[in-house]
Order: C-alpha cells, then structure tokens, then sequence
C-alpha cells in the first residue's frame, strides 16, 4: 500500500510556507518537484566521487565507481519503459534533444516525407521541420480534431510507402490527450515508416512498454519524472540506433581515430555511446536512477489510479462553473492529469487567472502556468492566437497532490469567477 501522505513528506519544498502561505503546485507538466532520495543521489555524487565515468576514460576507483553507478541507471530507465536493453537508451539533456538527435541524423531523401501532427509540442514537430528544410522532403500535418483528438484515418491518408518516421505524442501537455499511439505505429509499420513517440508527458504518469507498443524510438523527459534538471534519455531500436548517422563528434564516442600518411580515419563506438560525446551528467544520470527508482517503488499504476481520479474531479469542477473554456476532450478517461483552460469572458484572460492565483488569494498559492506551452499550431487551428497575446492556463498534477488541493483549487476558482460576471 502507497502511504501517499508519506510521499509528499520527501518533498520538502511542499512543505514549507513561501511567503507566509502554503504552496499547492500544479505545474507538474513544465517539471516535477524532487523528492529527497534524487538529490541525496545526486549528493553522493558530488560529495564522495566527482570523478568522470565513461567506458575504458578513468580506470581509478572513483572513475570507475562512477561509470558503474551512472551505467546502473541507464539499465533503470530502460527496465522503466521495458526496452530489452540498457543499450536501446541514450542519455540526453532533455526530450528536446532526443527528438533533435532523431532529426539530425535521420537518413532520409528528397522524396520522401515525415509525417507529424498540429498536436506536438514544438520539440516534437520543429526539429523535422527544419530536416525537411534542409533536405527538401515534405513535412506533412495531421491535424487533431477540435477536442484534441485524433482520427486514425487521418493517419492513413498522410502515410504512405515515402514516409521516413512518424513523430506523435503520446500525452498532449496542452489538451491532456492520450493518443492512440496502437494505431499510428500499426499504420506506420504496414508503410515501413519509423514511429517516434513524444513520452515527456505520458512516461512520468503511466507504464510505458516501448516493447509492447512496438514504438521506434521515444523521448523522455526526466525531469517531468521526478528527476533533476537537464537530465532526458532518448530509446531507440538497437539496430535503428544503428543506421541514425552520428550527432556530436568529438571525445567519447570514438574507439580509436588512427592517423596515417596525413589523414584521419575515425573509428566509432556502437551505440549507446555513439550518441553520447564529450563528459556526461554524472550526477544527473544518478539522480535520474533514484527517481526511476522512486516511481517504480510506488507503482505506475498506483500513479495512474491516483491521478486519475484528481484529474476527474479537476476536470468536472472546472466545467460545471460554465465560466471557462477546456481545451481537450471532456471524458477524464481519454486525458492526462491536466487541465488547460480560459475564461471565456473578455474581462479577464489566462495571465490574469496564473497571477491571481499565485498572488491574490488567502492562505495559499496555487502555482500554475499560463501562455501557449508550446503548441502554437493546434492554438491557432481552434481559434486561440498565440501571435497577438492568446493562451490558456494549465494546472497539471502528479504524485504529491491531493484531493484537498484540488477542492481547494475550485473553490477559489468559483471566486475568481465571479469577477468575470
Ligand atoms: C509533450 C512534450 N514534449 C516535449 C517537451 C519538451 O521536454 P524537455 O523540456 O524535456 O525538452 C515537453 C515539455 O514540456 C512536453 O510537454
């Protein structure tokens, strides 16, 4: 049995009043709070060892513990999303540079195309952009349905047998989405085309099996996850991993770089490590173990469960007030644990509704985000015009919240709305 009121005891900062109030974070979806466990990871680290790692570089005691430790944590994320082998996972600095590792080195032709959707956060649409740019291949949109969801047959029509890789998120961090990821690898495959899933939302909150899902690569965002800043990991298919050309050349990545009658010839090393130049994130990368350790302690289900049944409530408060517009589809069921949402009166807008709550009301301070989280294209196609100052206000959830908070939550937003009659 989770004692959830023992979680939110390793996270201190919840437990503490900032400015003589109490804070209820519903920012989840930007970056997770850090419960104590990853930052005394992190600490040993920085404390005890400090040293590099990195395979056959320092072969002293403290090089090679280091090695170890951050080599232990890599086989822990990829148990976490159930890839077959700890050499599937590549350490990045974030989701962001997974998809542009993906991007950059993606062997791909003029004739052919990426498929992606208005949906994806700009990490996941904008590095294949700019690889279509470059190359002179068609970027083709899905466009999501209004409510943020998706047809599969939209899929099949922008598909076909040119199509290079297929870049789709999994959990929407504007309208909580939960896509049908089954369905866009099926219709994927039966082309040839490479899937990469967008995980920054969904693996923080569910069981992700890559292996199941039979994805092509996925990117994660560790810090959404419990983990510190600036730390991600990007899996891969091993023998995909294979063909992606290389990204950052320099130290690390090389098995020898022999030198003979004036020229070099650089020999690389196979992936993992292929993708990982220069020195690492030590620290982060243990402090990304003992997070992945944490949630797997806990249960993804039980976060699941637990969230879920936030997210109902979180949900259908903010409906019955009638006083806001939701972004997304209105069964909890089909959504993460996020609410994205605007006054629908002209009075007040999204900035005035973060301000209000971080600033003006008693006791406590909600901390949310407001503004367009990334997403501009499915704005725009619903009417919401992030170029002249549109938004909306998010309140996302995770494992440290409780029902309390969020009965709180909608009752100060029944006051707020009534500034807006
Ligand atoms: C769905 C989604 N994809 C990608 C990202 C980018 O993640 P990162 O900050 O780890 O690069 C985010 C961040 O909010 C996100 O929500």
């Amino acid at each position: 049995m989770v004692v959830w009121a023992r979680i939110r005891k390793d996270f201190p900062v919840l437990n503490q009043l900032y400015e003589g109030k109490s804070l209820i974070y519903f920012d989840s979806a930007c970056m997770a709070l850090k419960p104590v466990q990853v930052w005394e990871a992190m600490e040993y680290y920085y404390k005890y060892l400090g040293a590099c790692g990195g395979a056959g570089r320092s072969t002293h005691s403290l090089g090679v513990e280091t090695s170890q430790l951050t080599e232990e944590a890599r086989v822990k994320i990829a148990s976490f999303i159930n890839a077959r082998s700890q050499n599937e996972i590549i350490w990045t600095r974030n989701a962001t540079e997974g998809m542009n590792i993906i991007a950059a080195t993606l062997p791909i032709e003029k004739d052919q195309n990426i498929v992606t959707t208005s949906l994806e956060h700009h990490s996941g649409m904008l590095p294949f952009f700019k690889k279509c740019q470059e190359v002179g291949c068609e970027l083709r949109l899905v466009d999501a349905k209004p409510d943020g969801t998706f047809d599969a047959a939209d899929f099949e029509e922008k598909i076909d047998d040119k199509t290079k890789i297929v870049s789709f998120v999994h959990a929407s961090n504007l309208t909580g989405t939960i896509a049908p990821l089954e369905d866009v690898v099926k219709i994927s495959h039966e082309h040839g085309a490479w899937v990469v899933s967008d995980e920054a939302q969904f693996a923080p909150h569910n069981k992700l099996d890559v292996k199941k899902l039979d994805v092509d690569f996925s990117v994660l965002s560790i810090h959404k996850a419990c983990g510190p800043t600036g730390i991600g990991a990007l899996y891969g298919k091993y023998e995909l991993l294979e063909q992606l050309d290389m990204f950052l050349v320099g130290g690390d990545v090389i098995e020898d770089v022999v030198y003979e009658n004036g020229k070099i010839t650089p020999k690389y090393l196979p992936p993992p490590h292929k993708f990982e130049a220069g020195l690492q994130n030590y620290g982060g990368m243990m402090g990304a173990g003992a997070a992945i350790d944490y949630l797997q302690k806990i249960g993804m289900e039980n976060v699941h469960n637990r969230e879920q049944s936030f997210s109902k409530r979180l949900l259908e408060g903010i409906l019955e007030l009638e006083k806001f517009e939701v972004l997304g589809p209105l069964d909890y069921k089909q959504r993460a644990a996020l609410v994205s949402f605007r006054p629908k009166s002209d009075v007040m807008n999204h900035n005035d509704v973060t301000e209000y709550f971080n600033d003006m009301i008693p006791h406590h301070k909600i901390l949310m985000r407001s503004g367009n989280m990334c997403v501009h294209p499915f704005q725009y196609q619903i009417g919401i015009n992030p170029g002249k100052g549109e938004g909306i206000t998010r309140a996302s959830l995770y494992i440290y919240n409780t029902m309390d908070e969020v009965e709180i939550f909608l009752t100060e937003l029944e006051n707020f709305a009534k500034a807006l009659d």
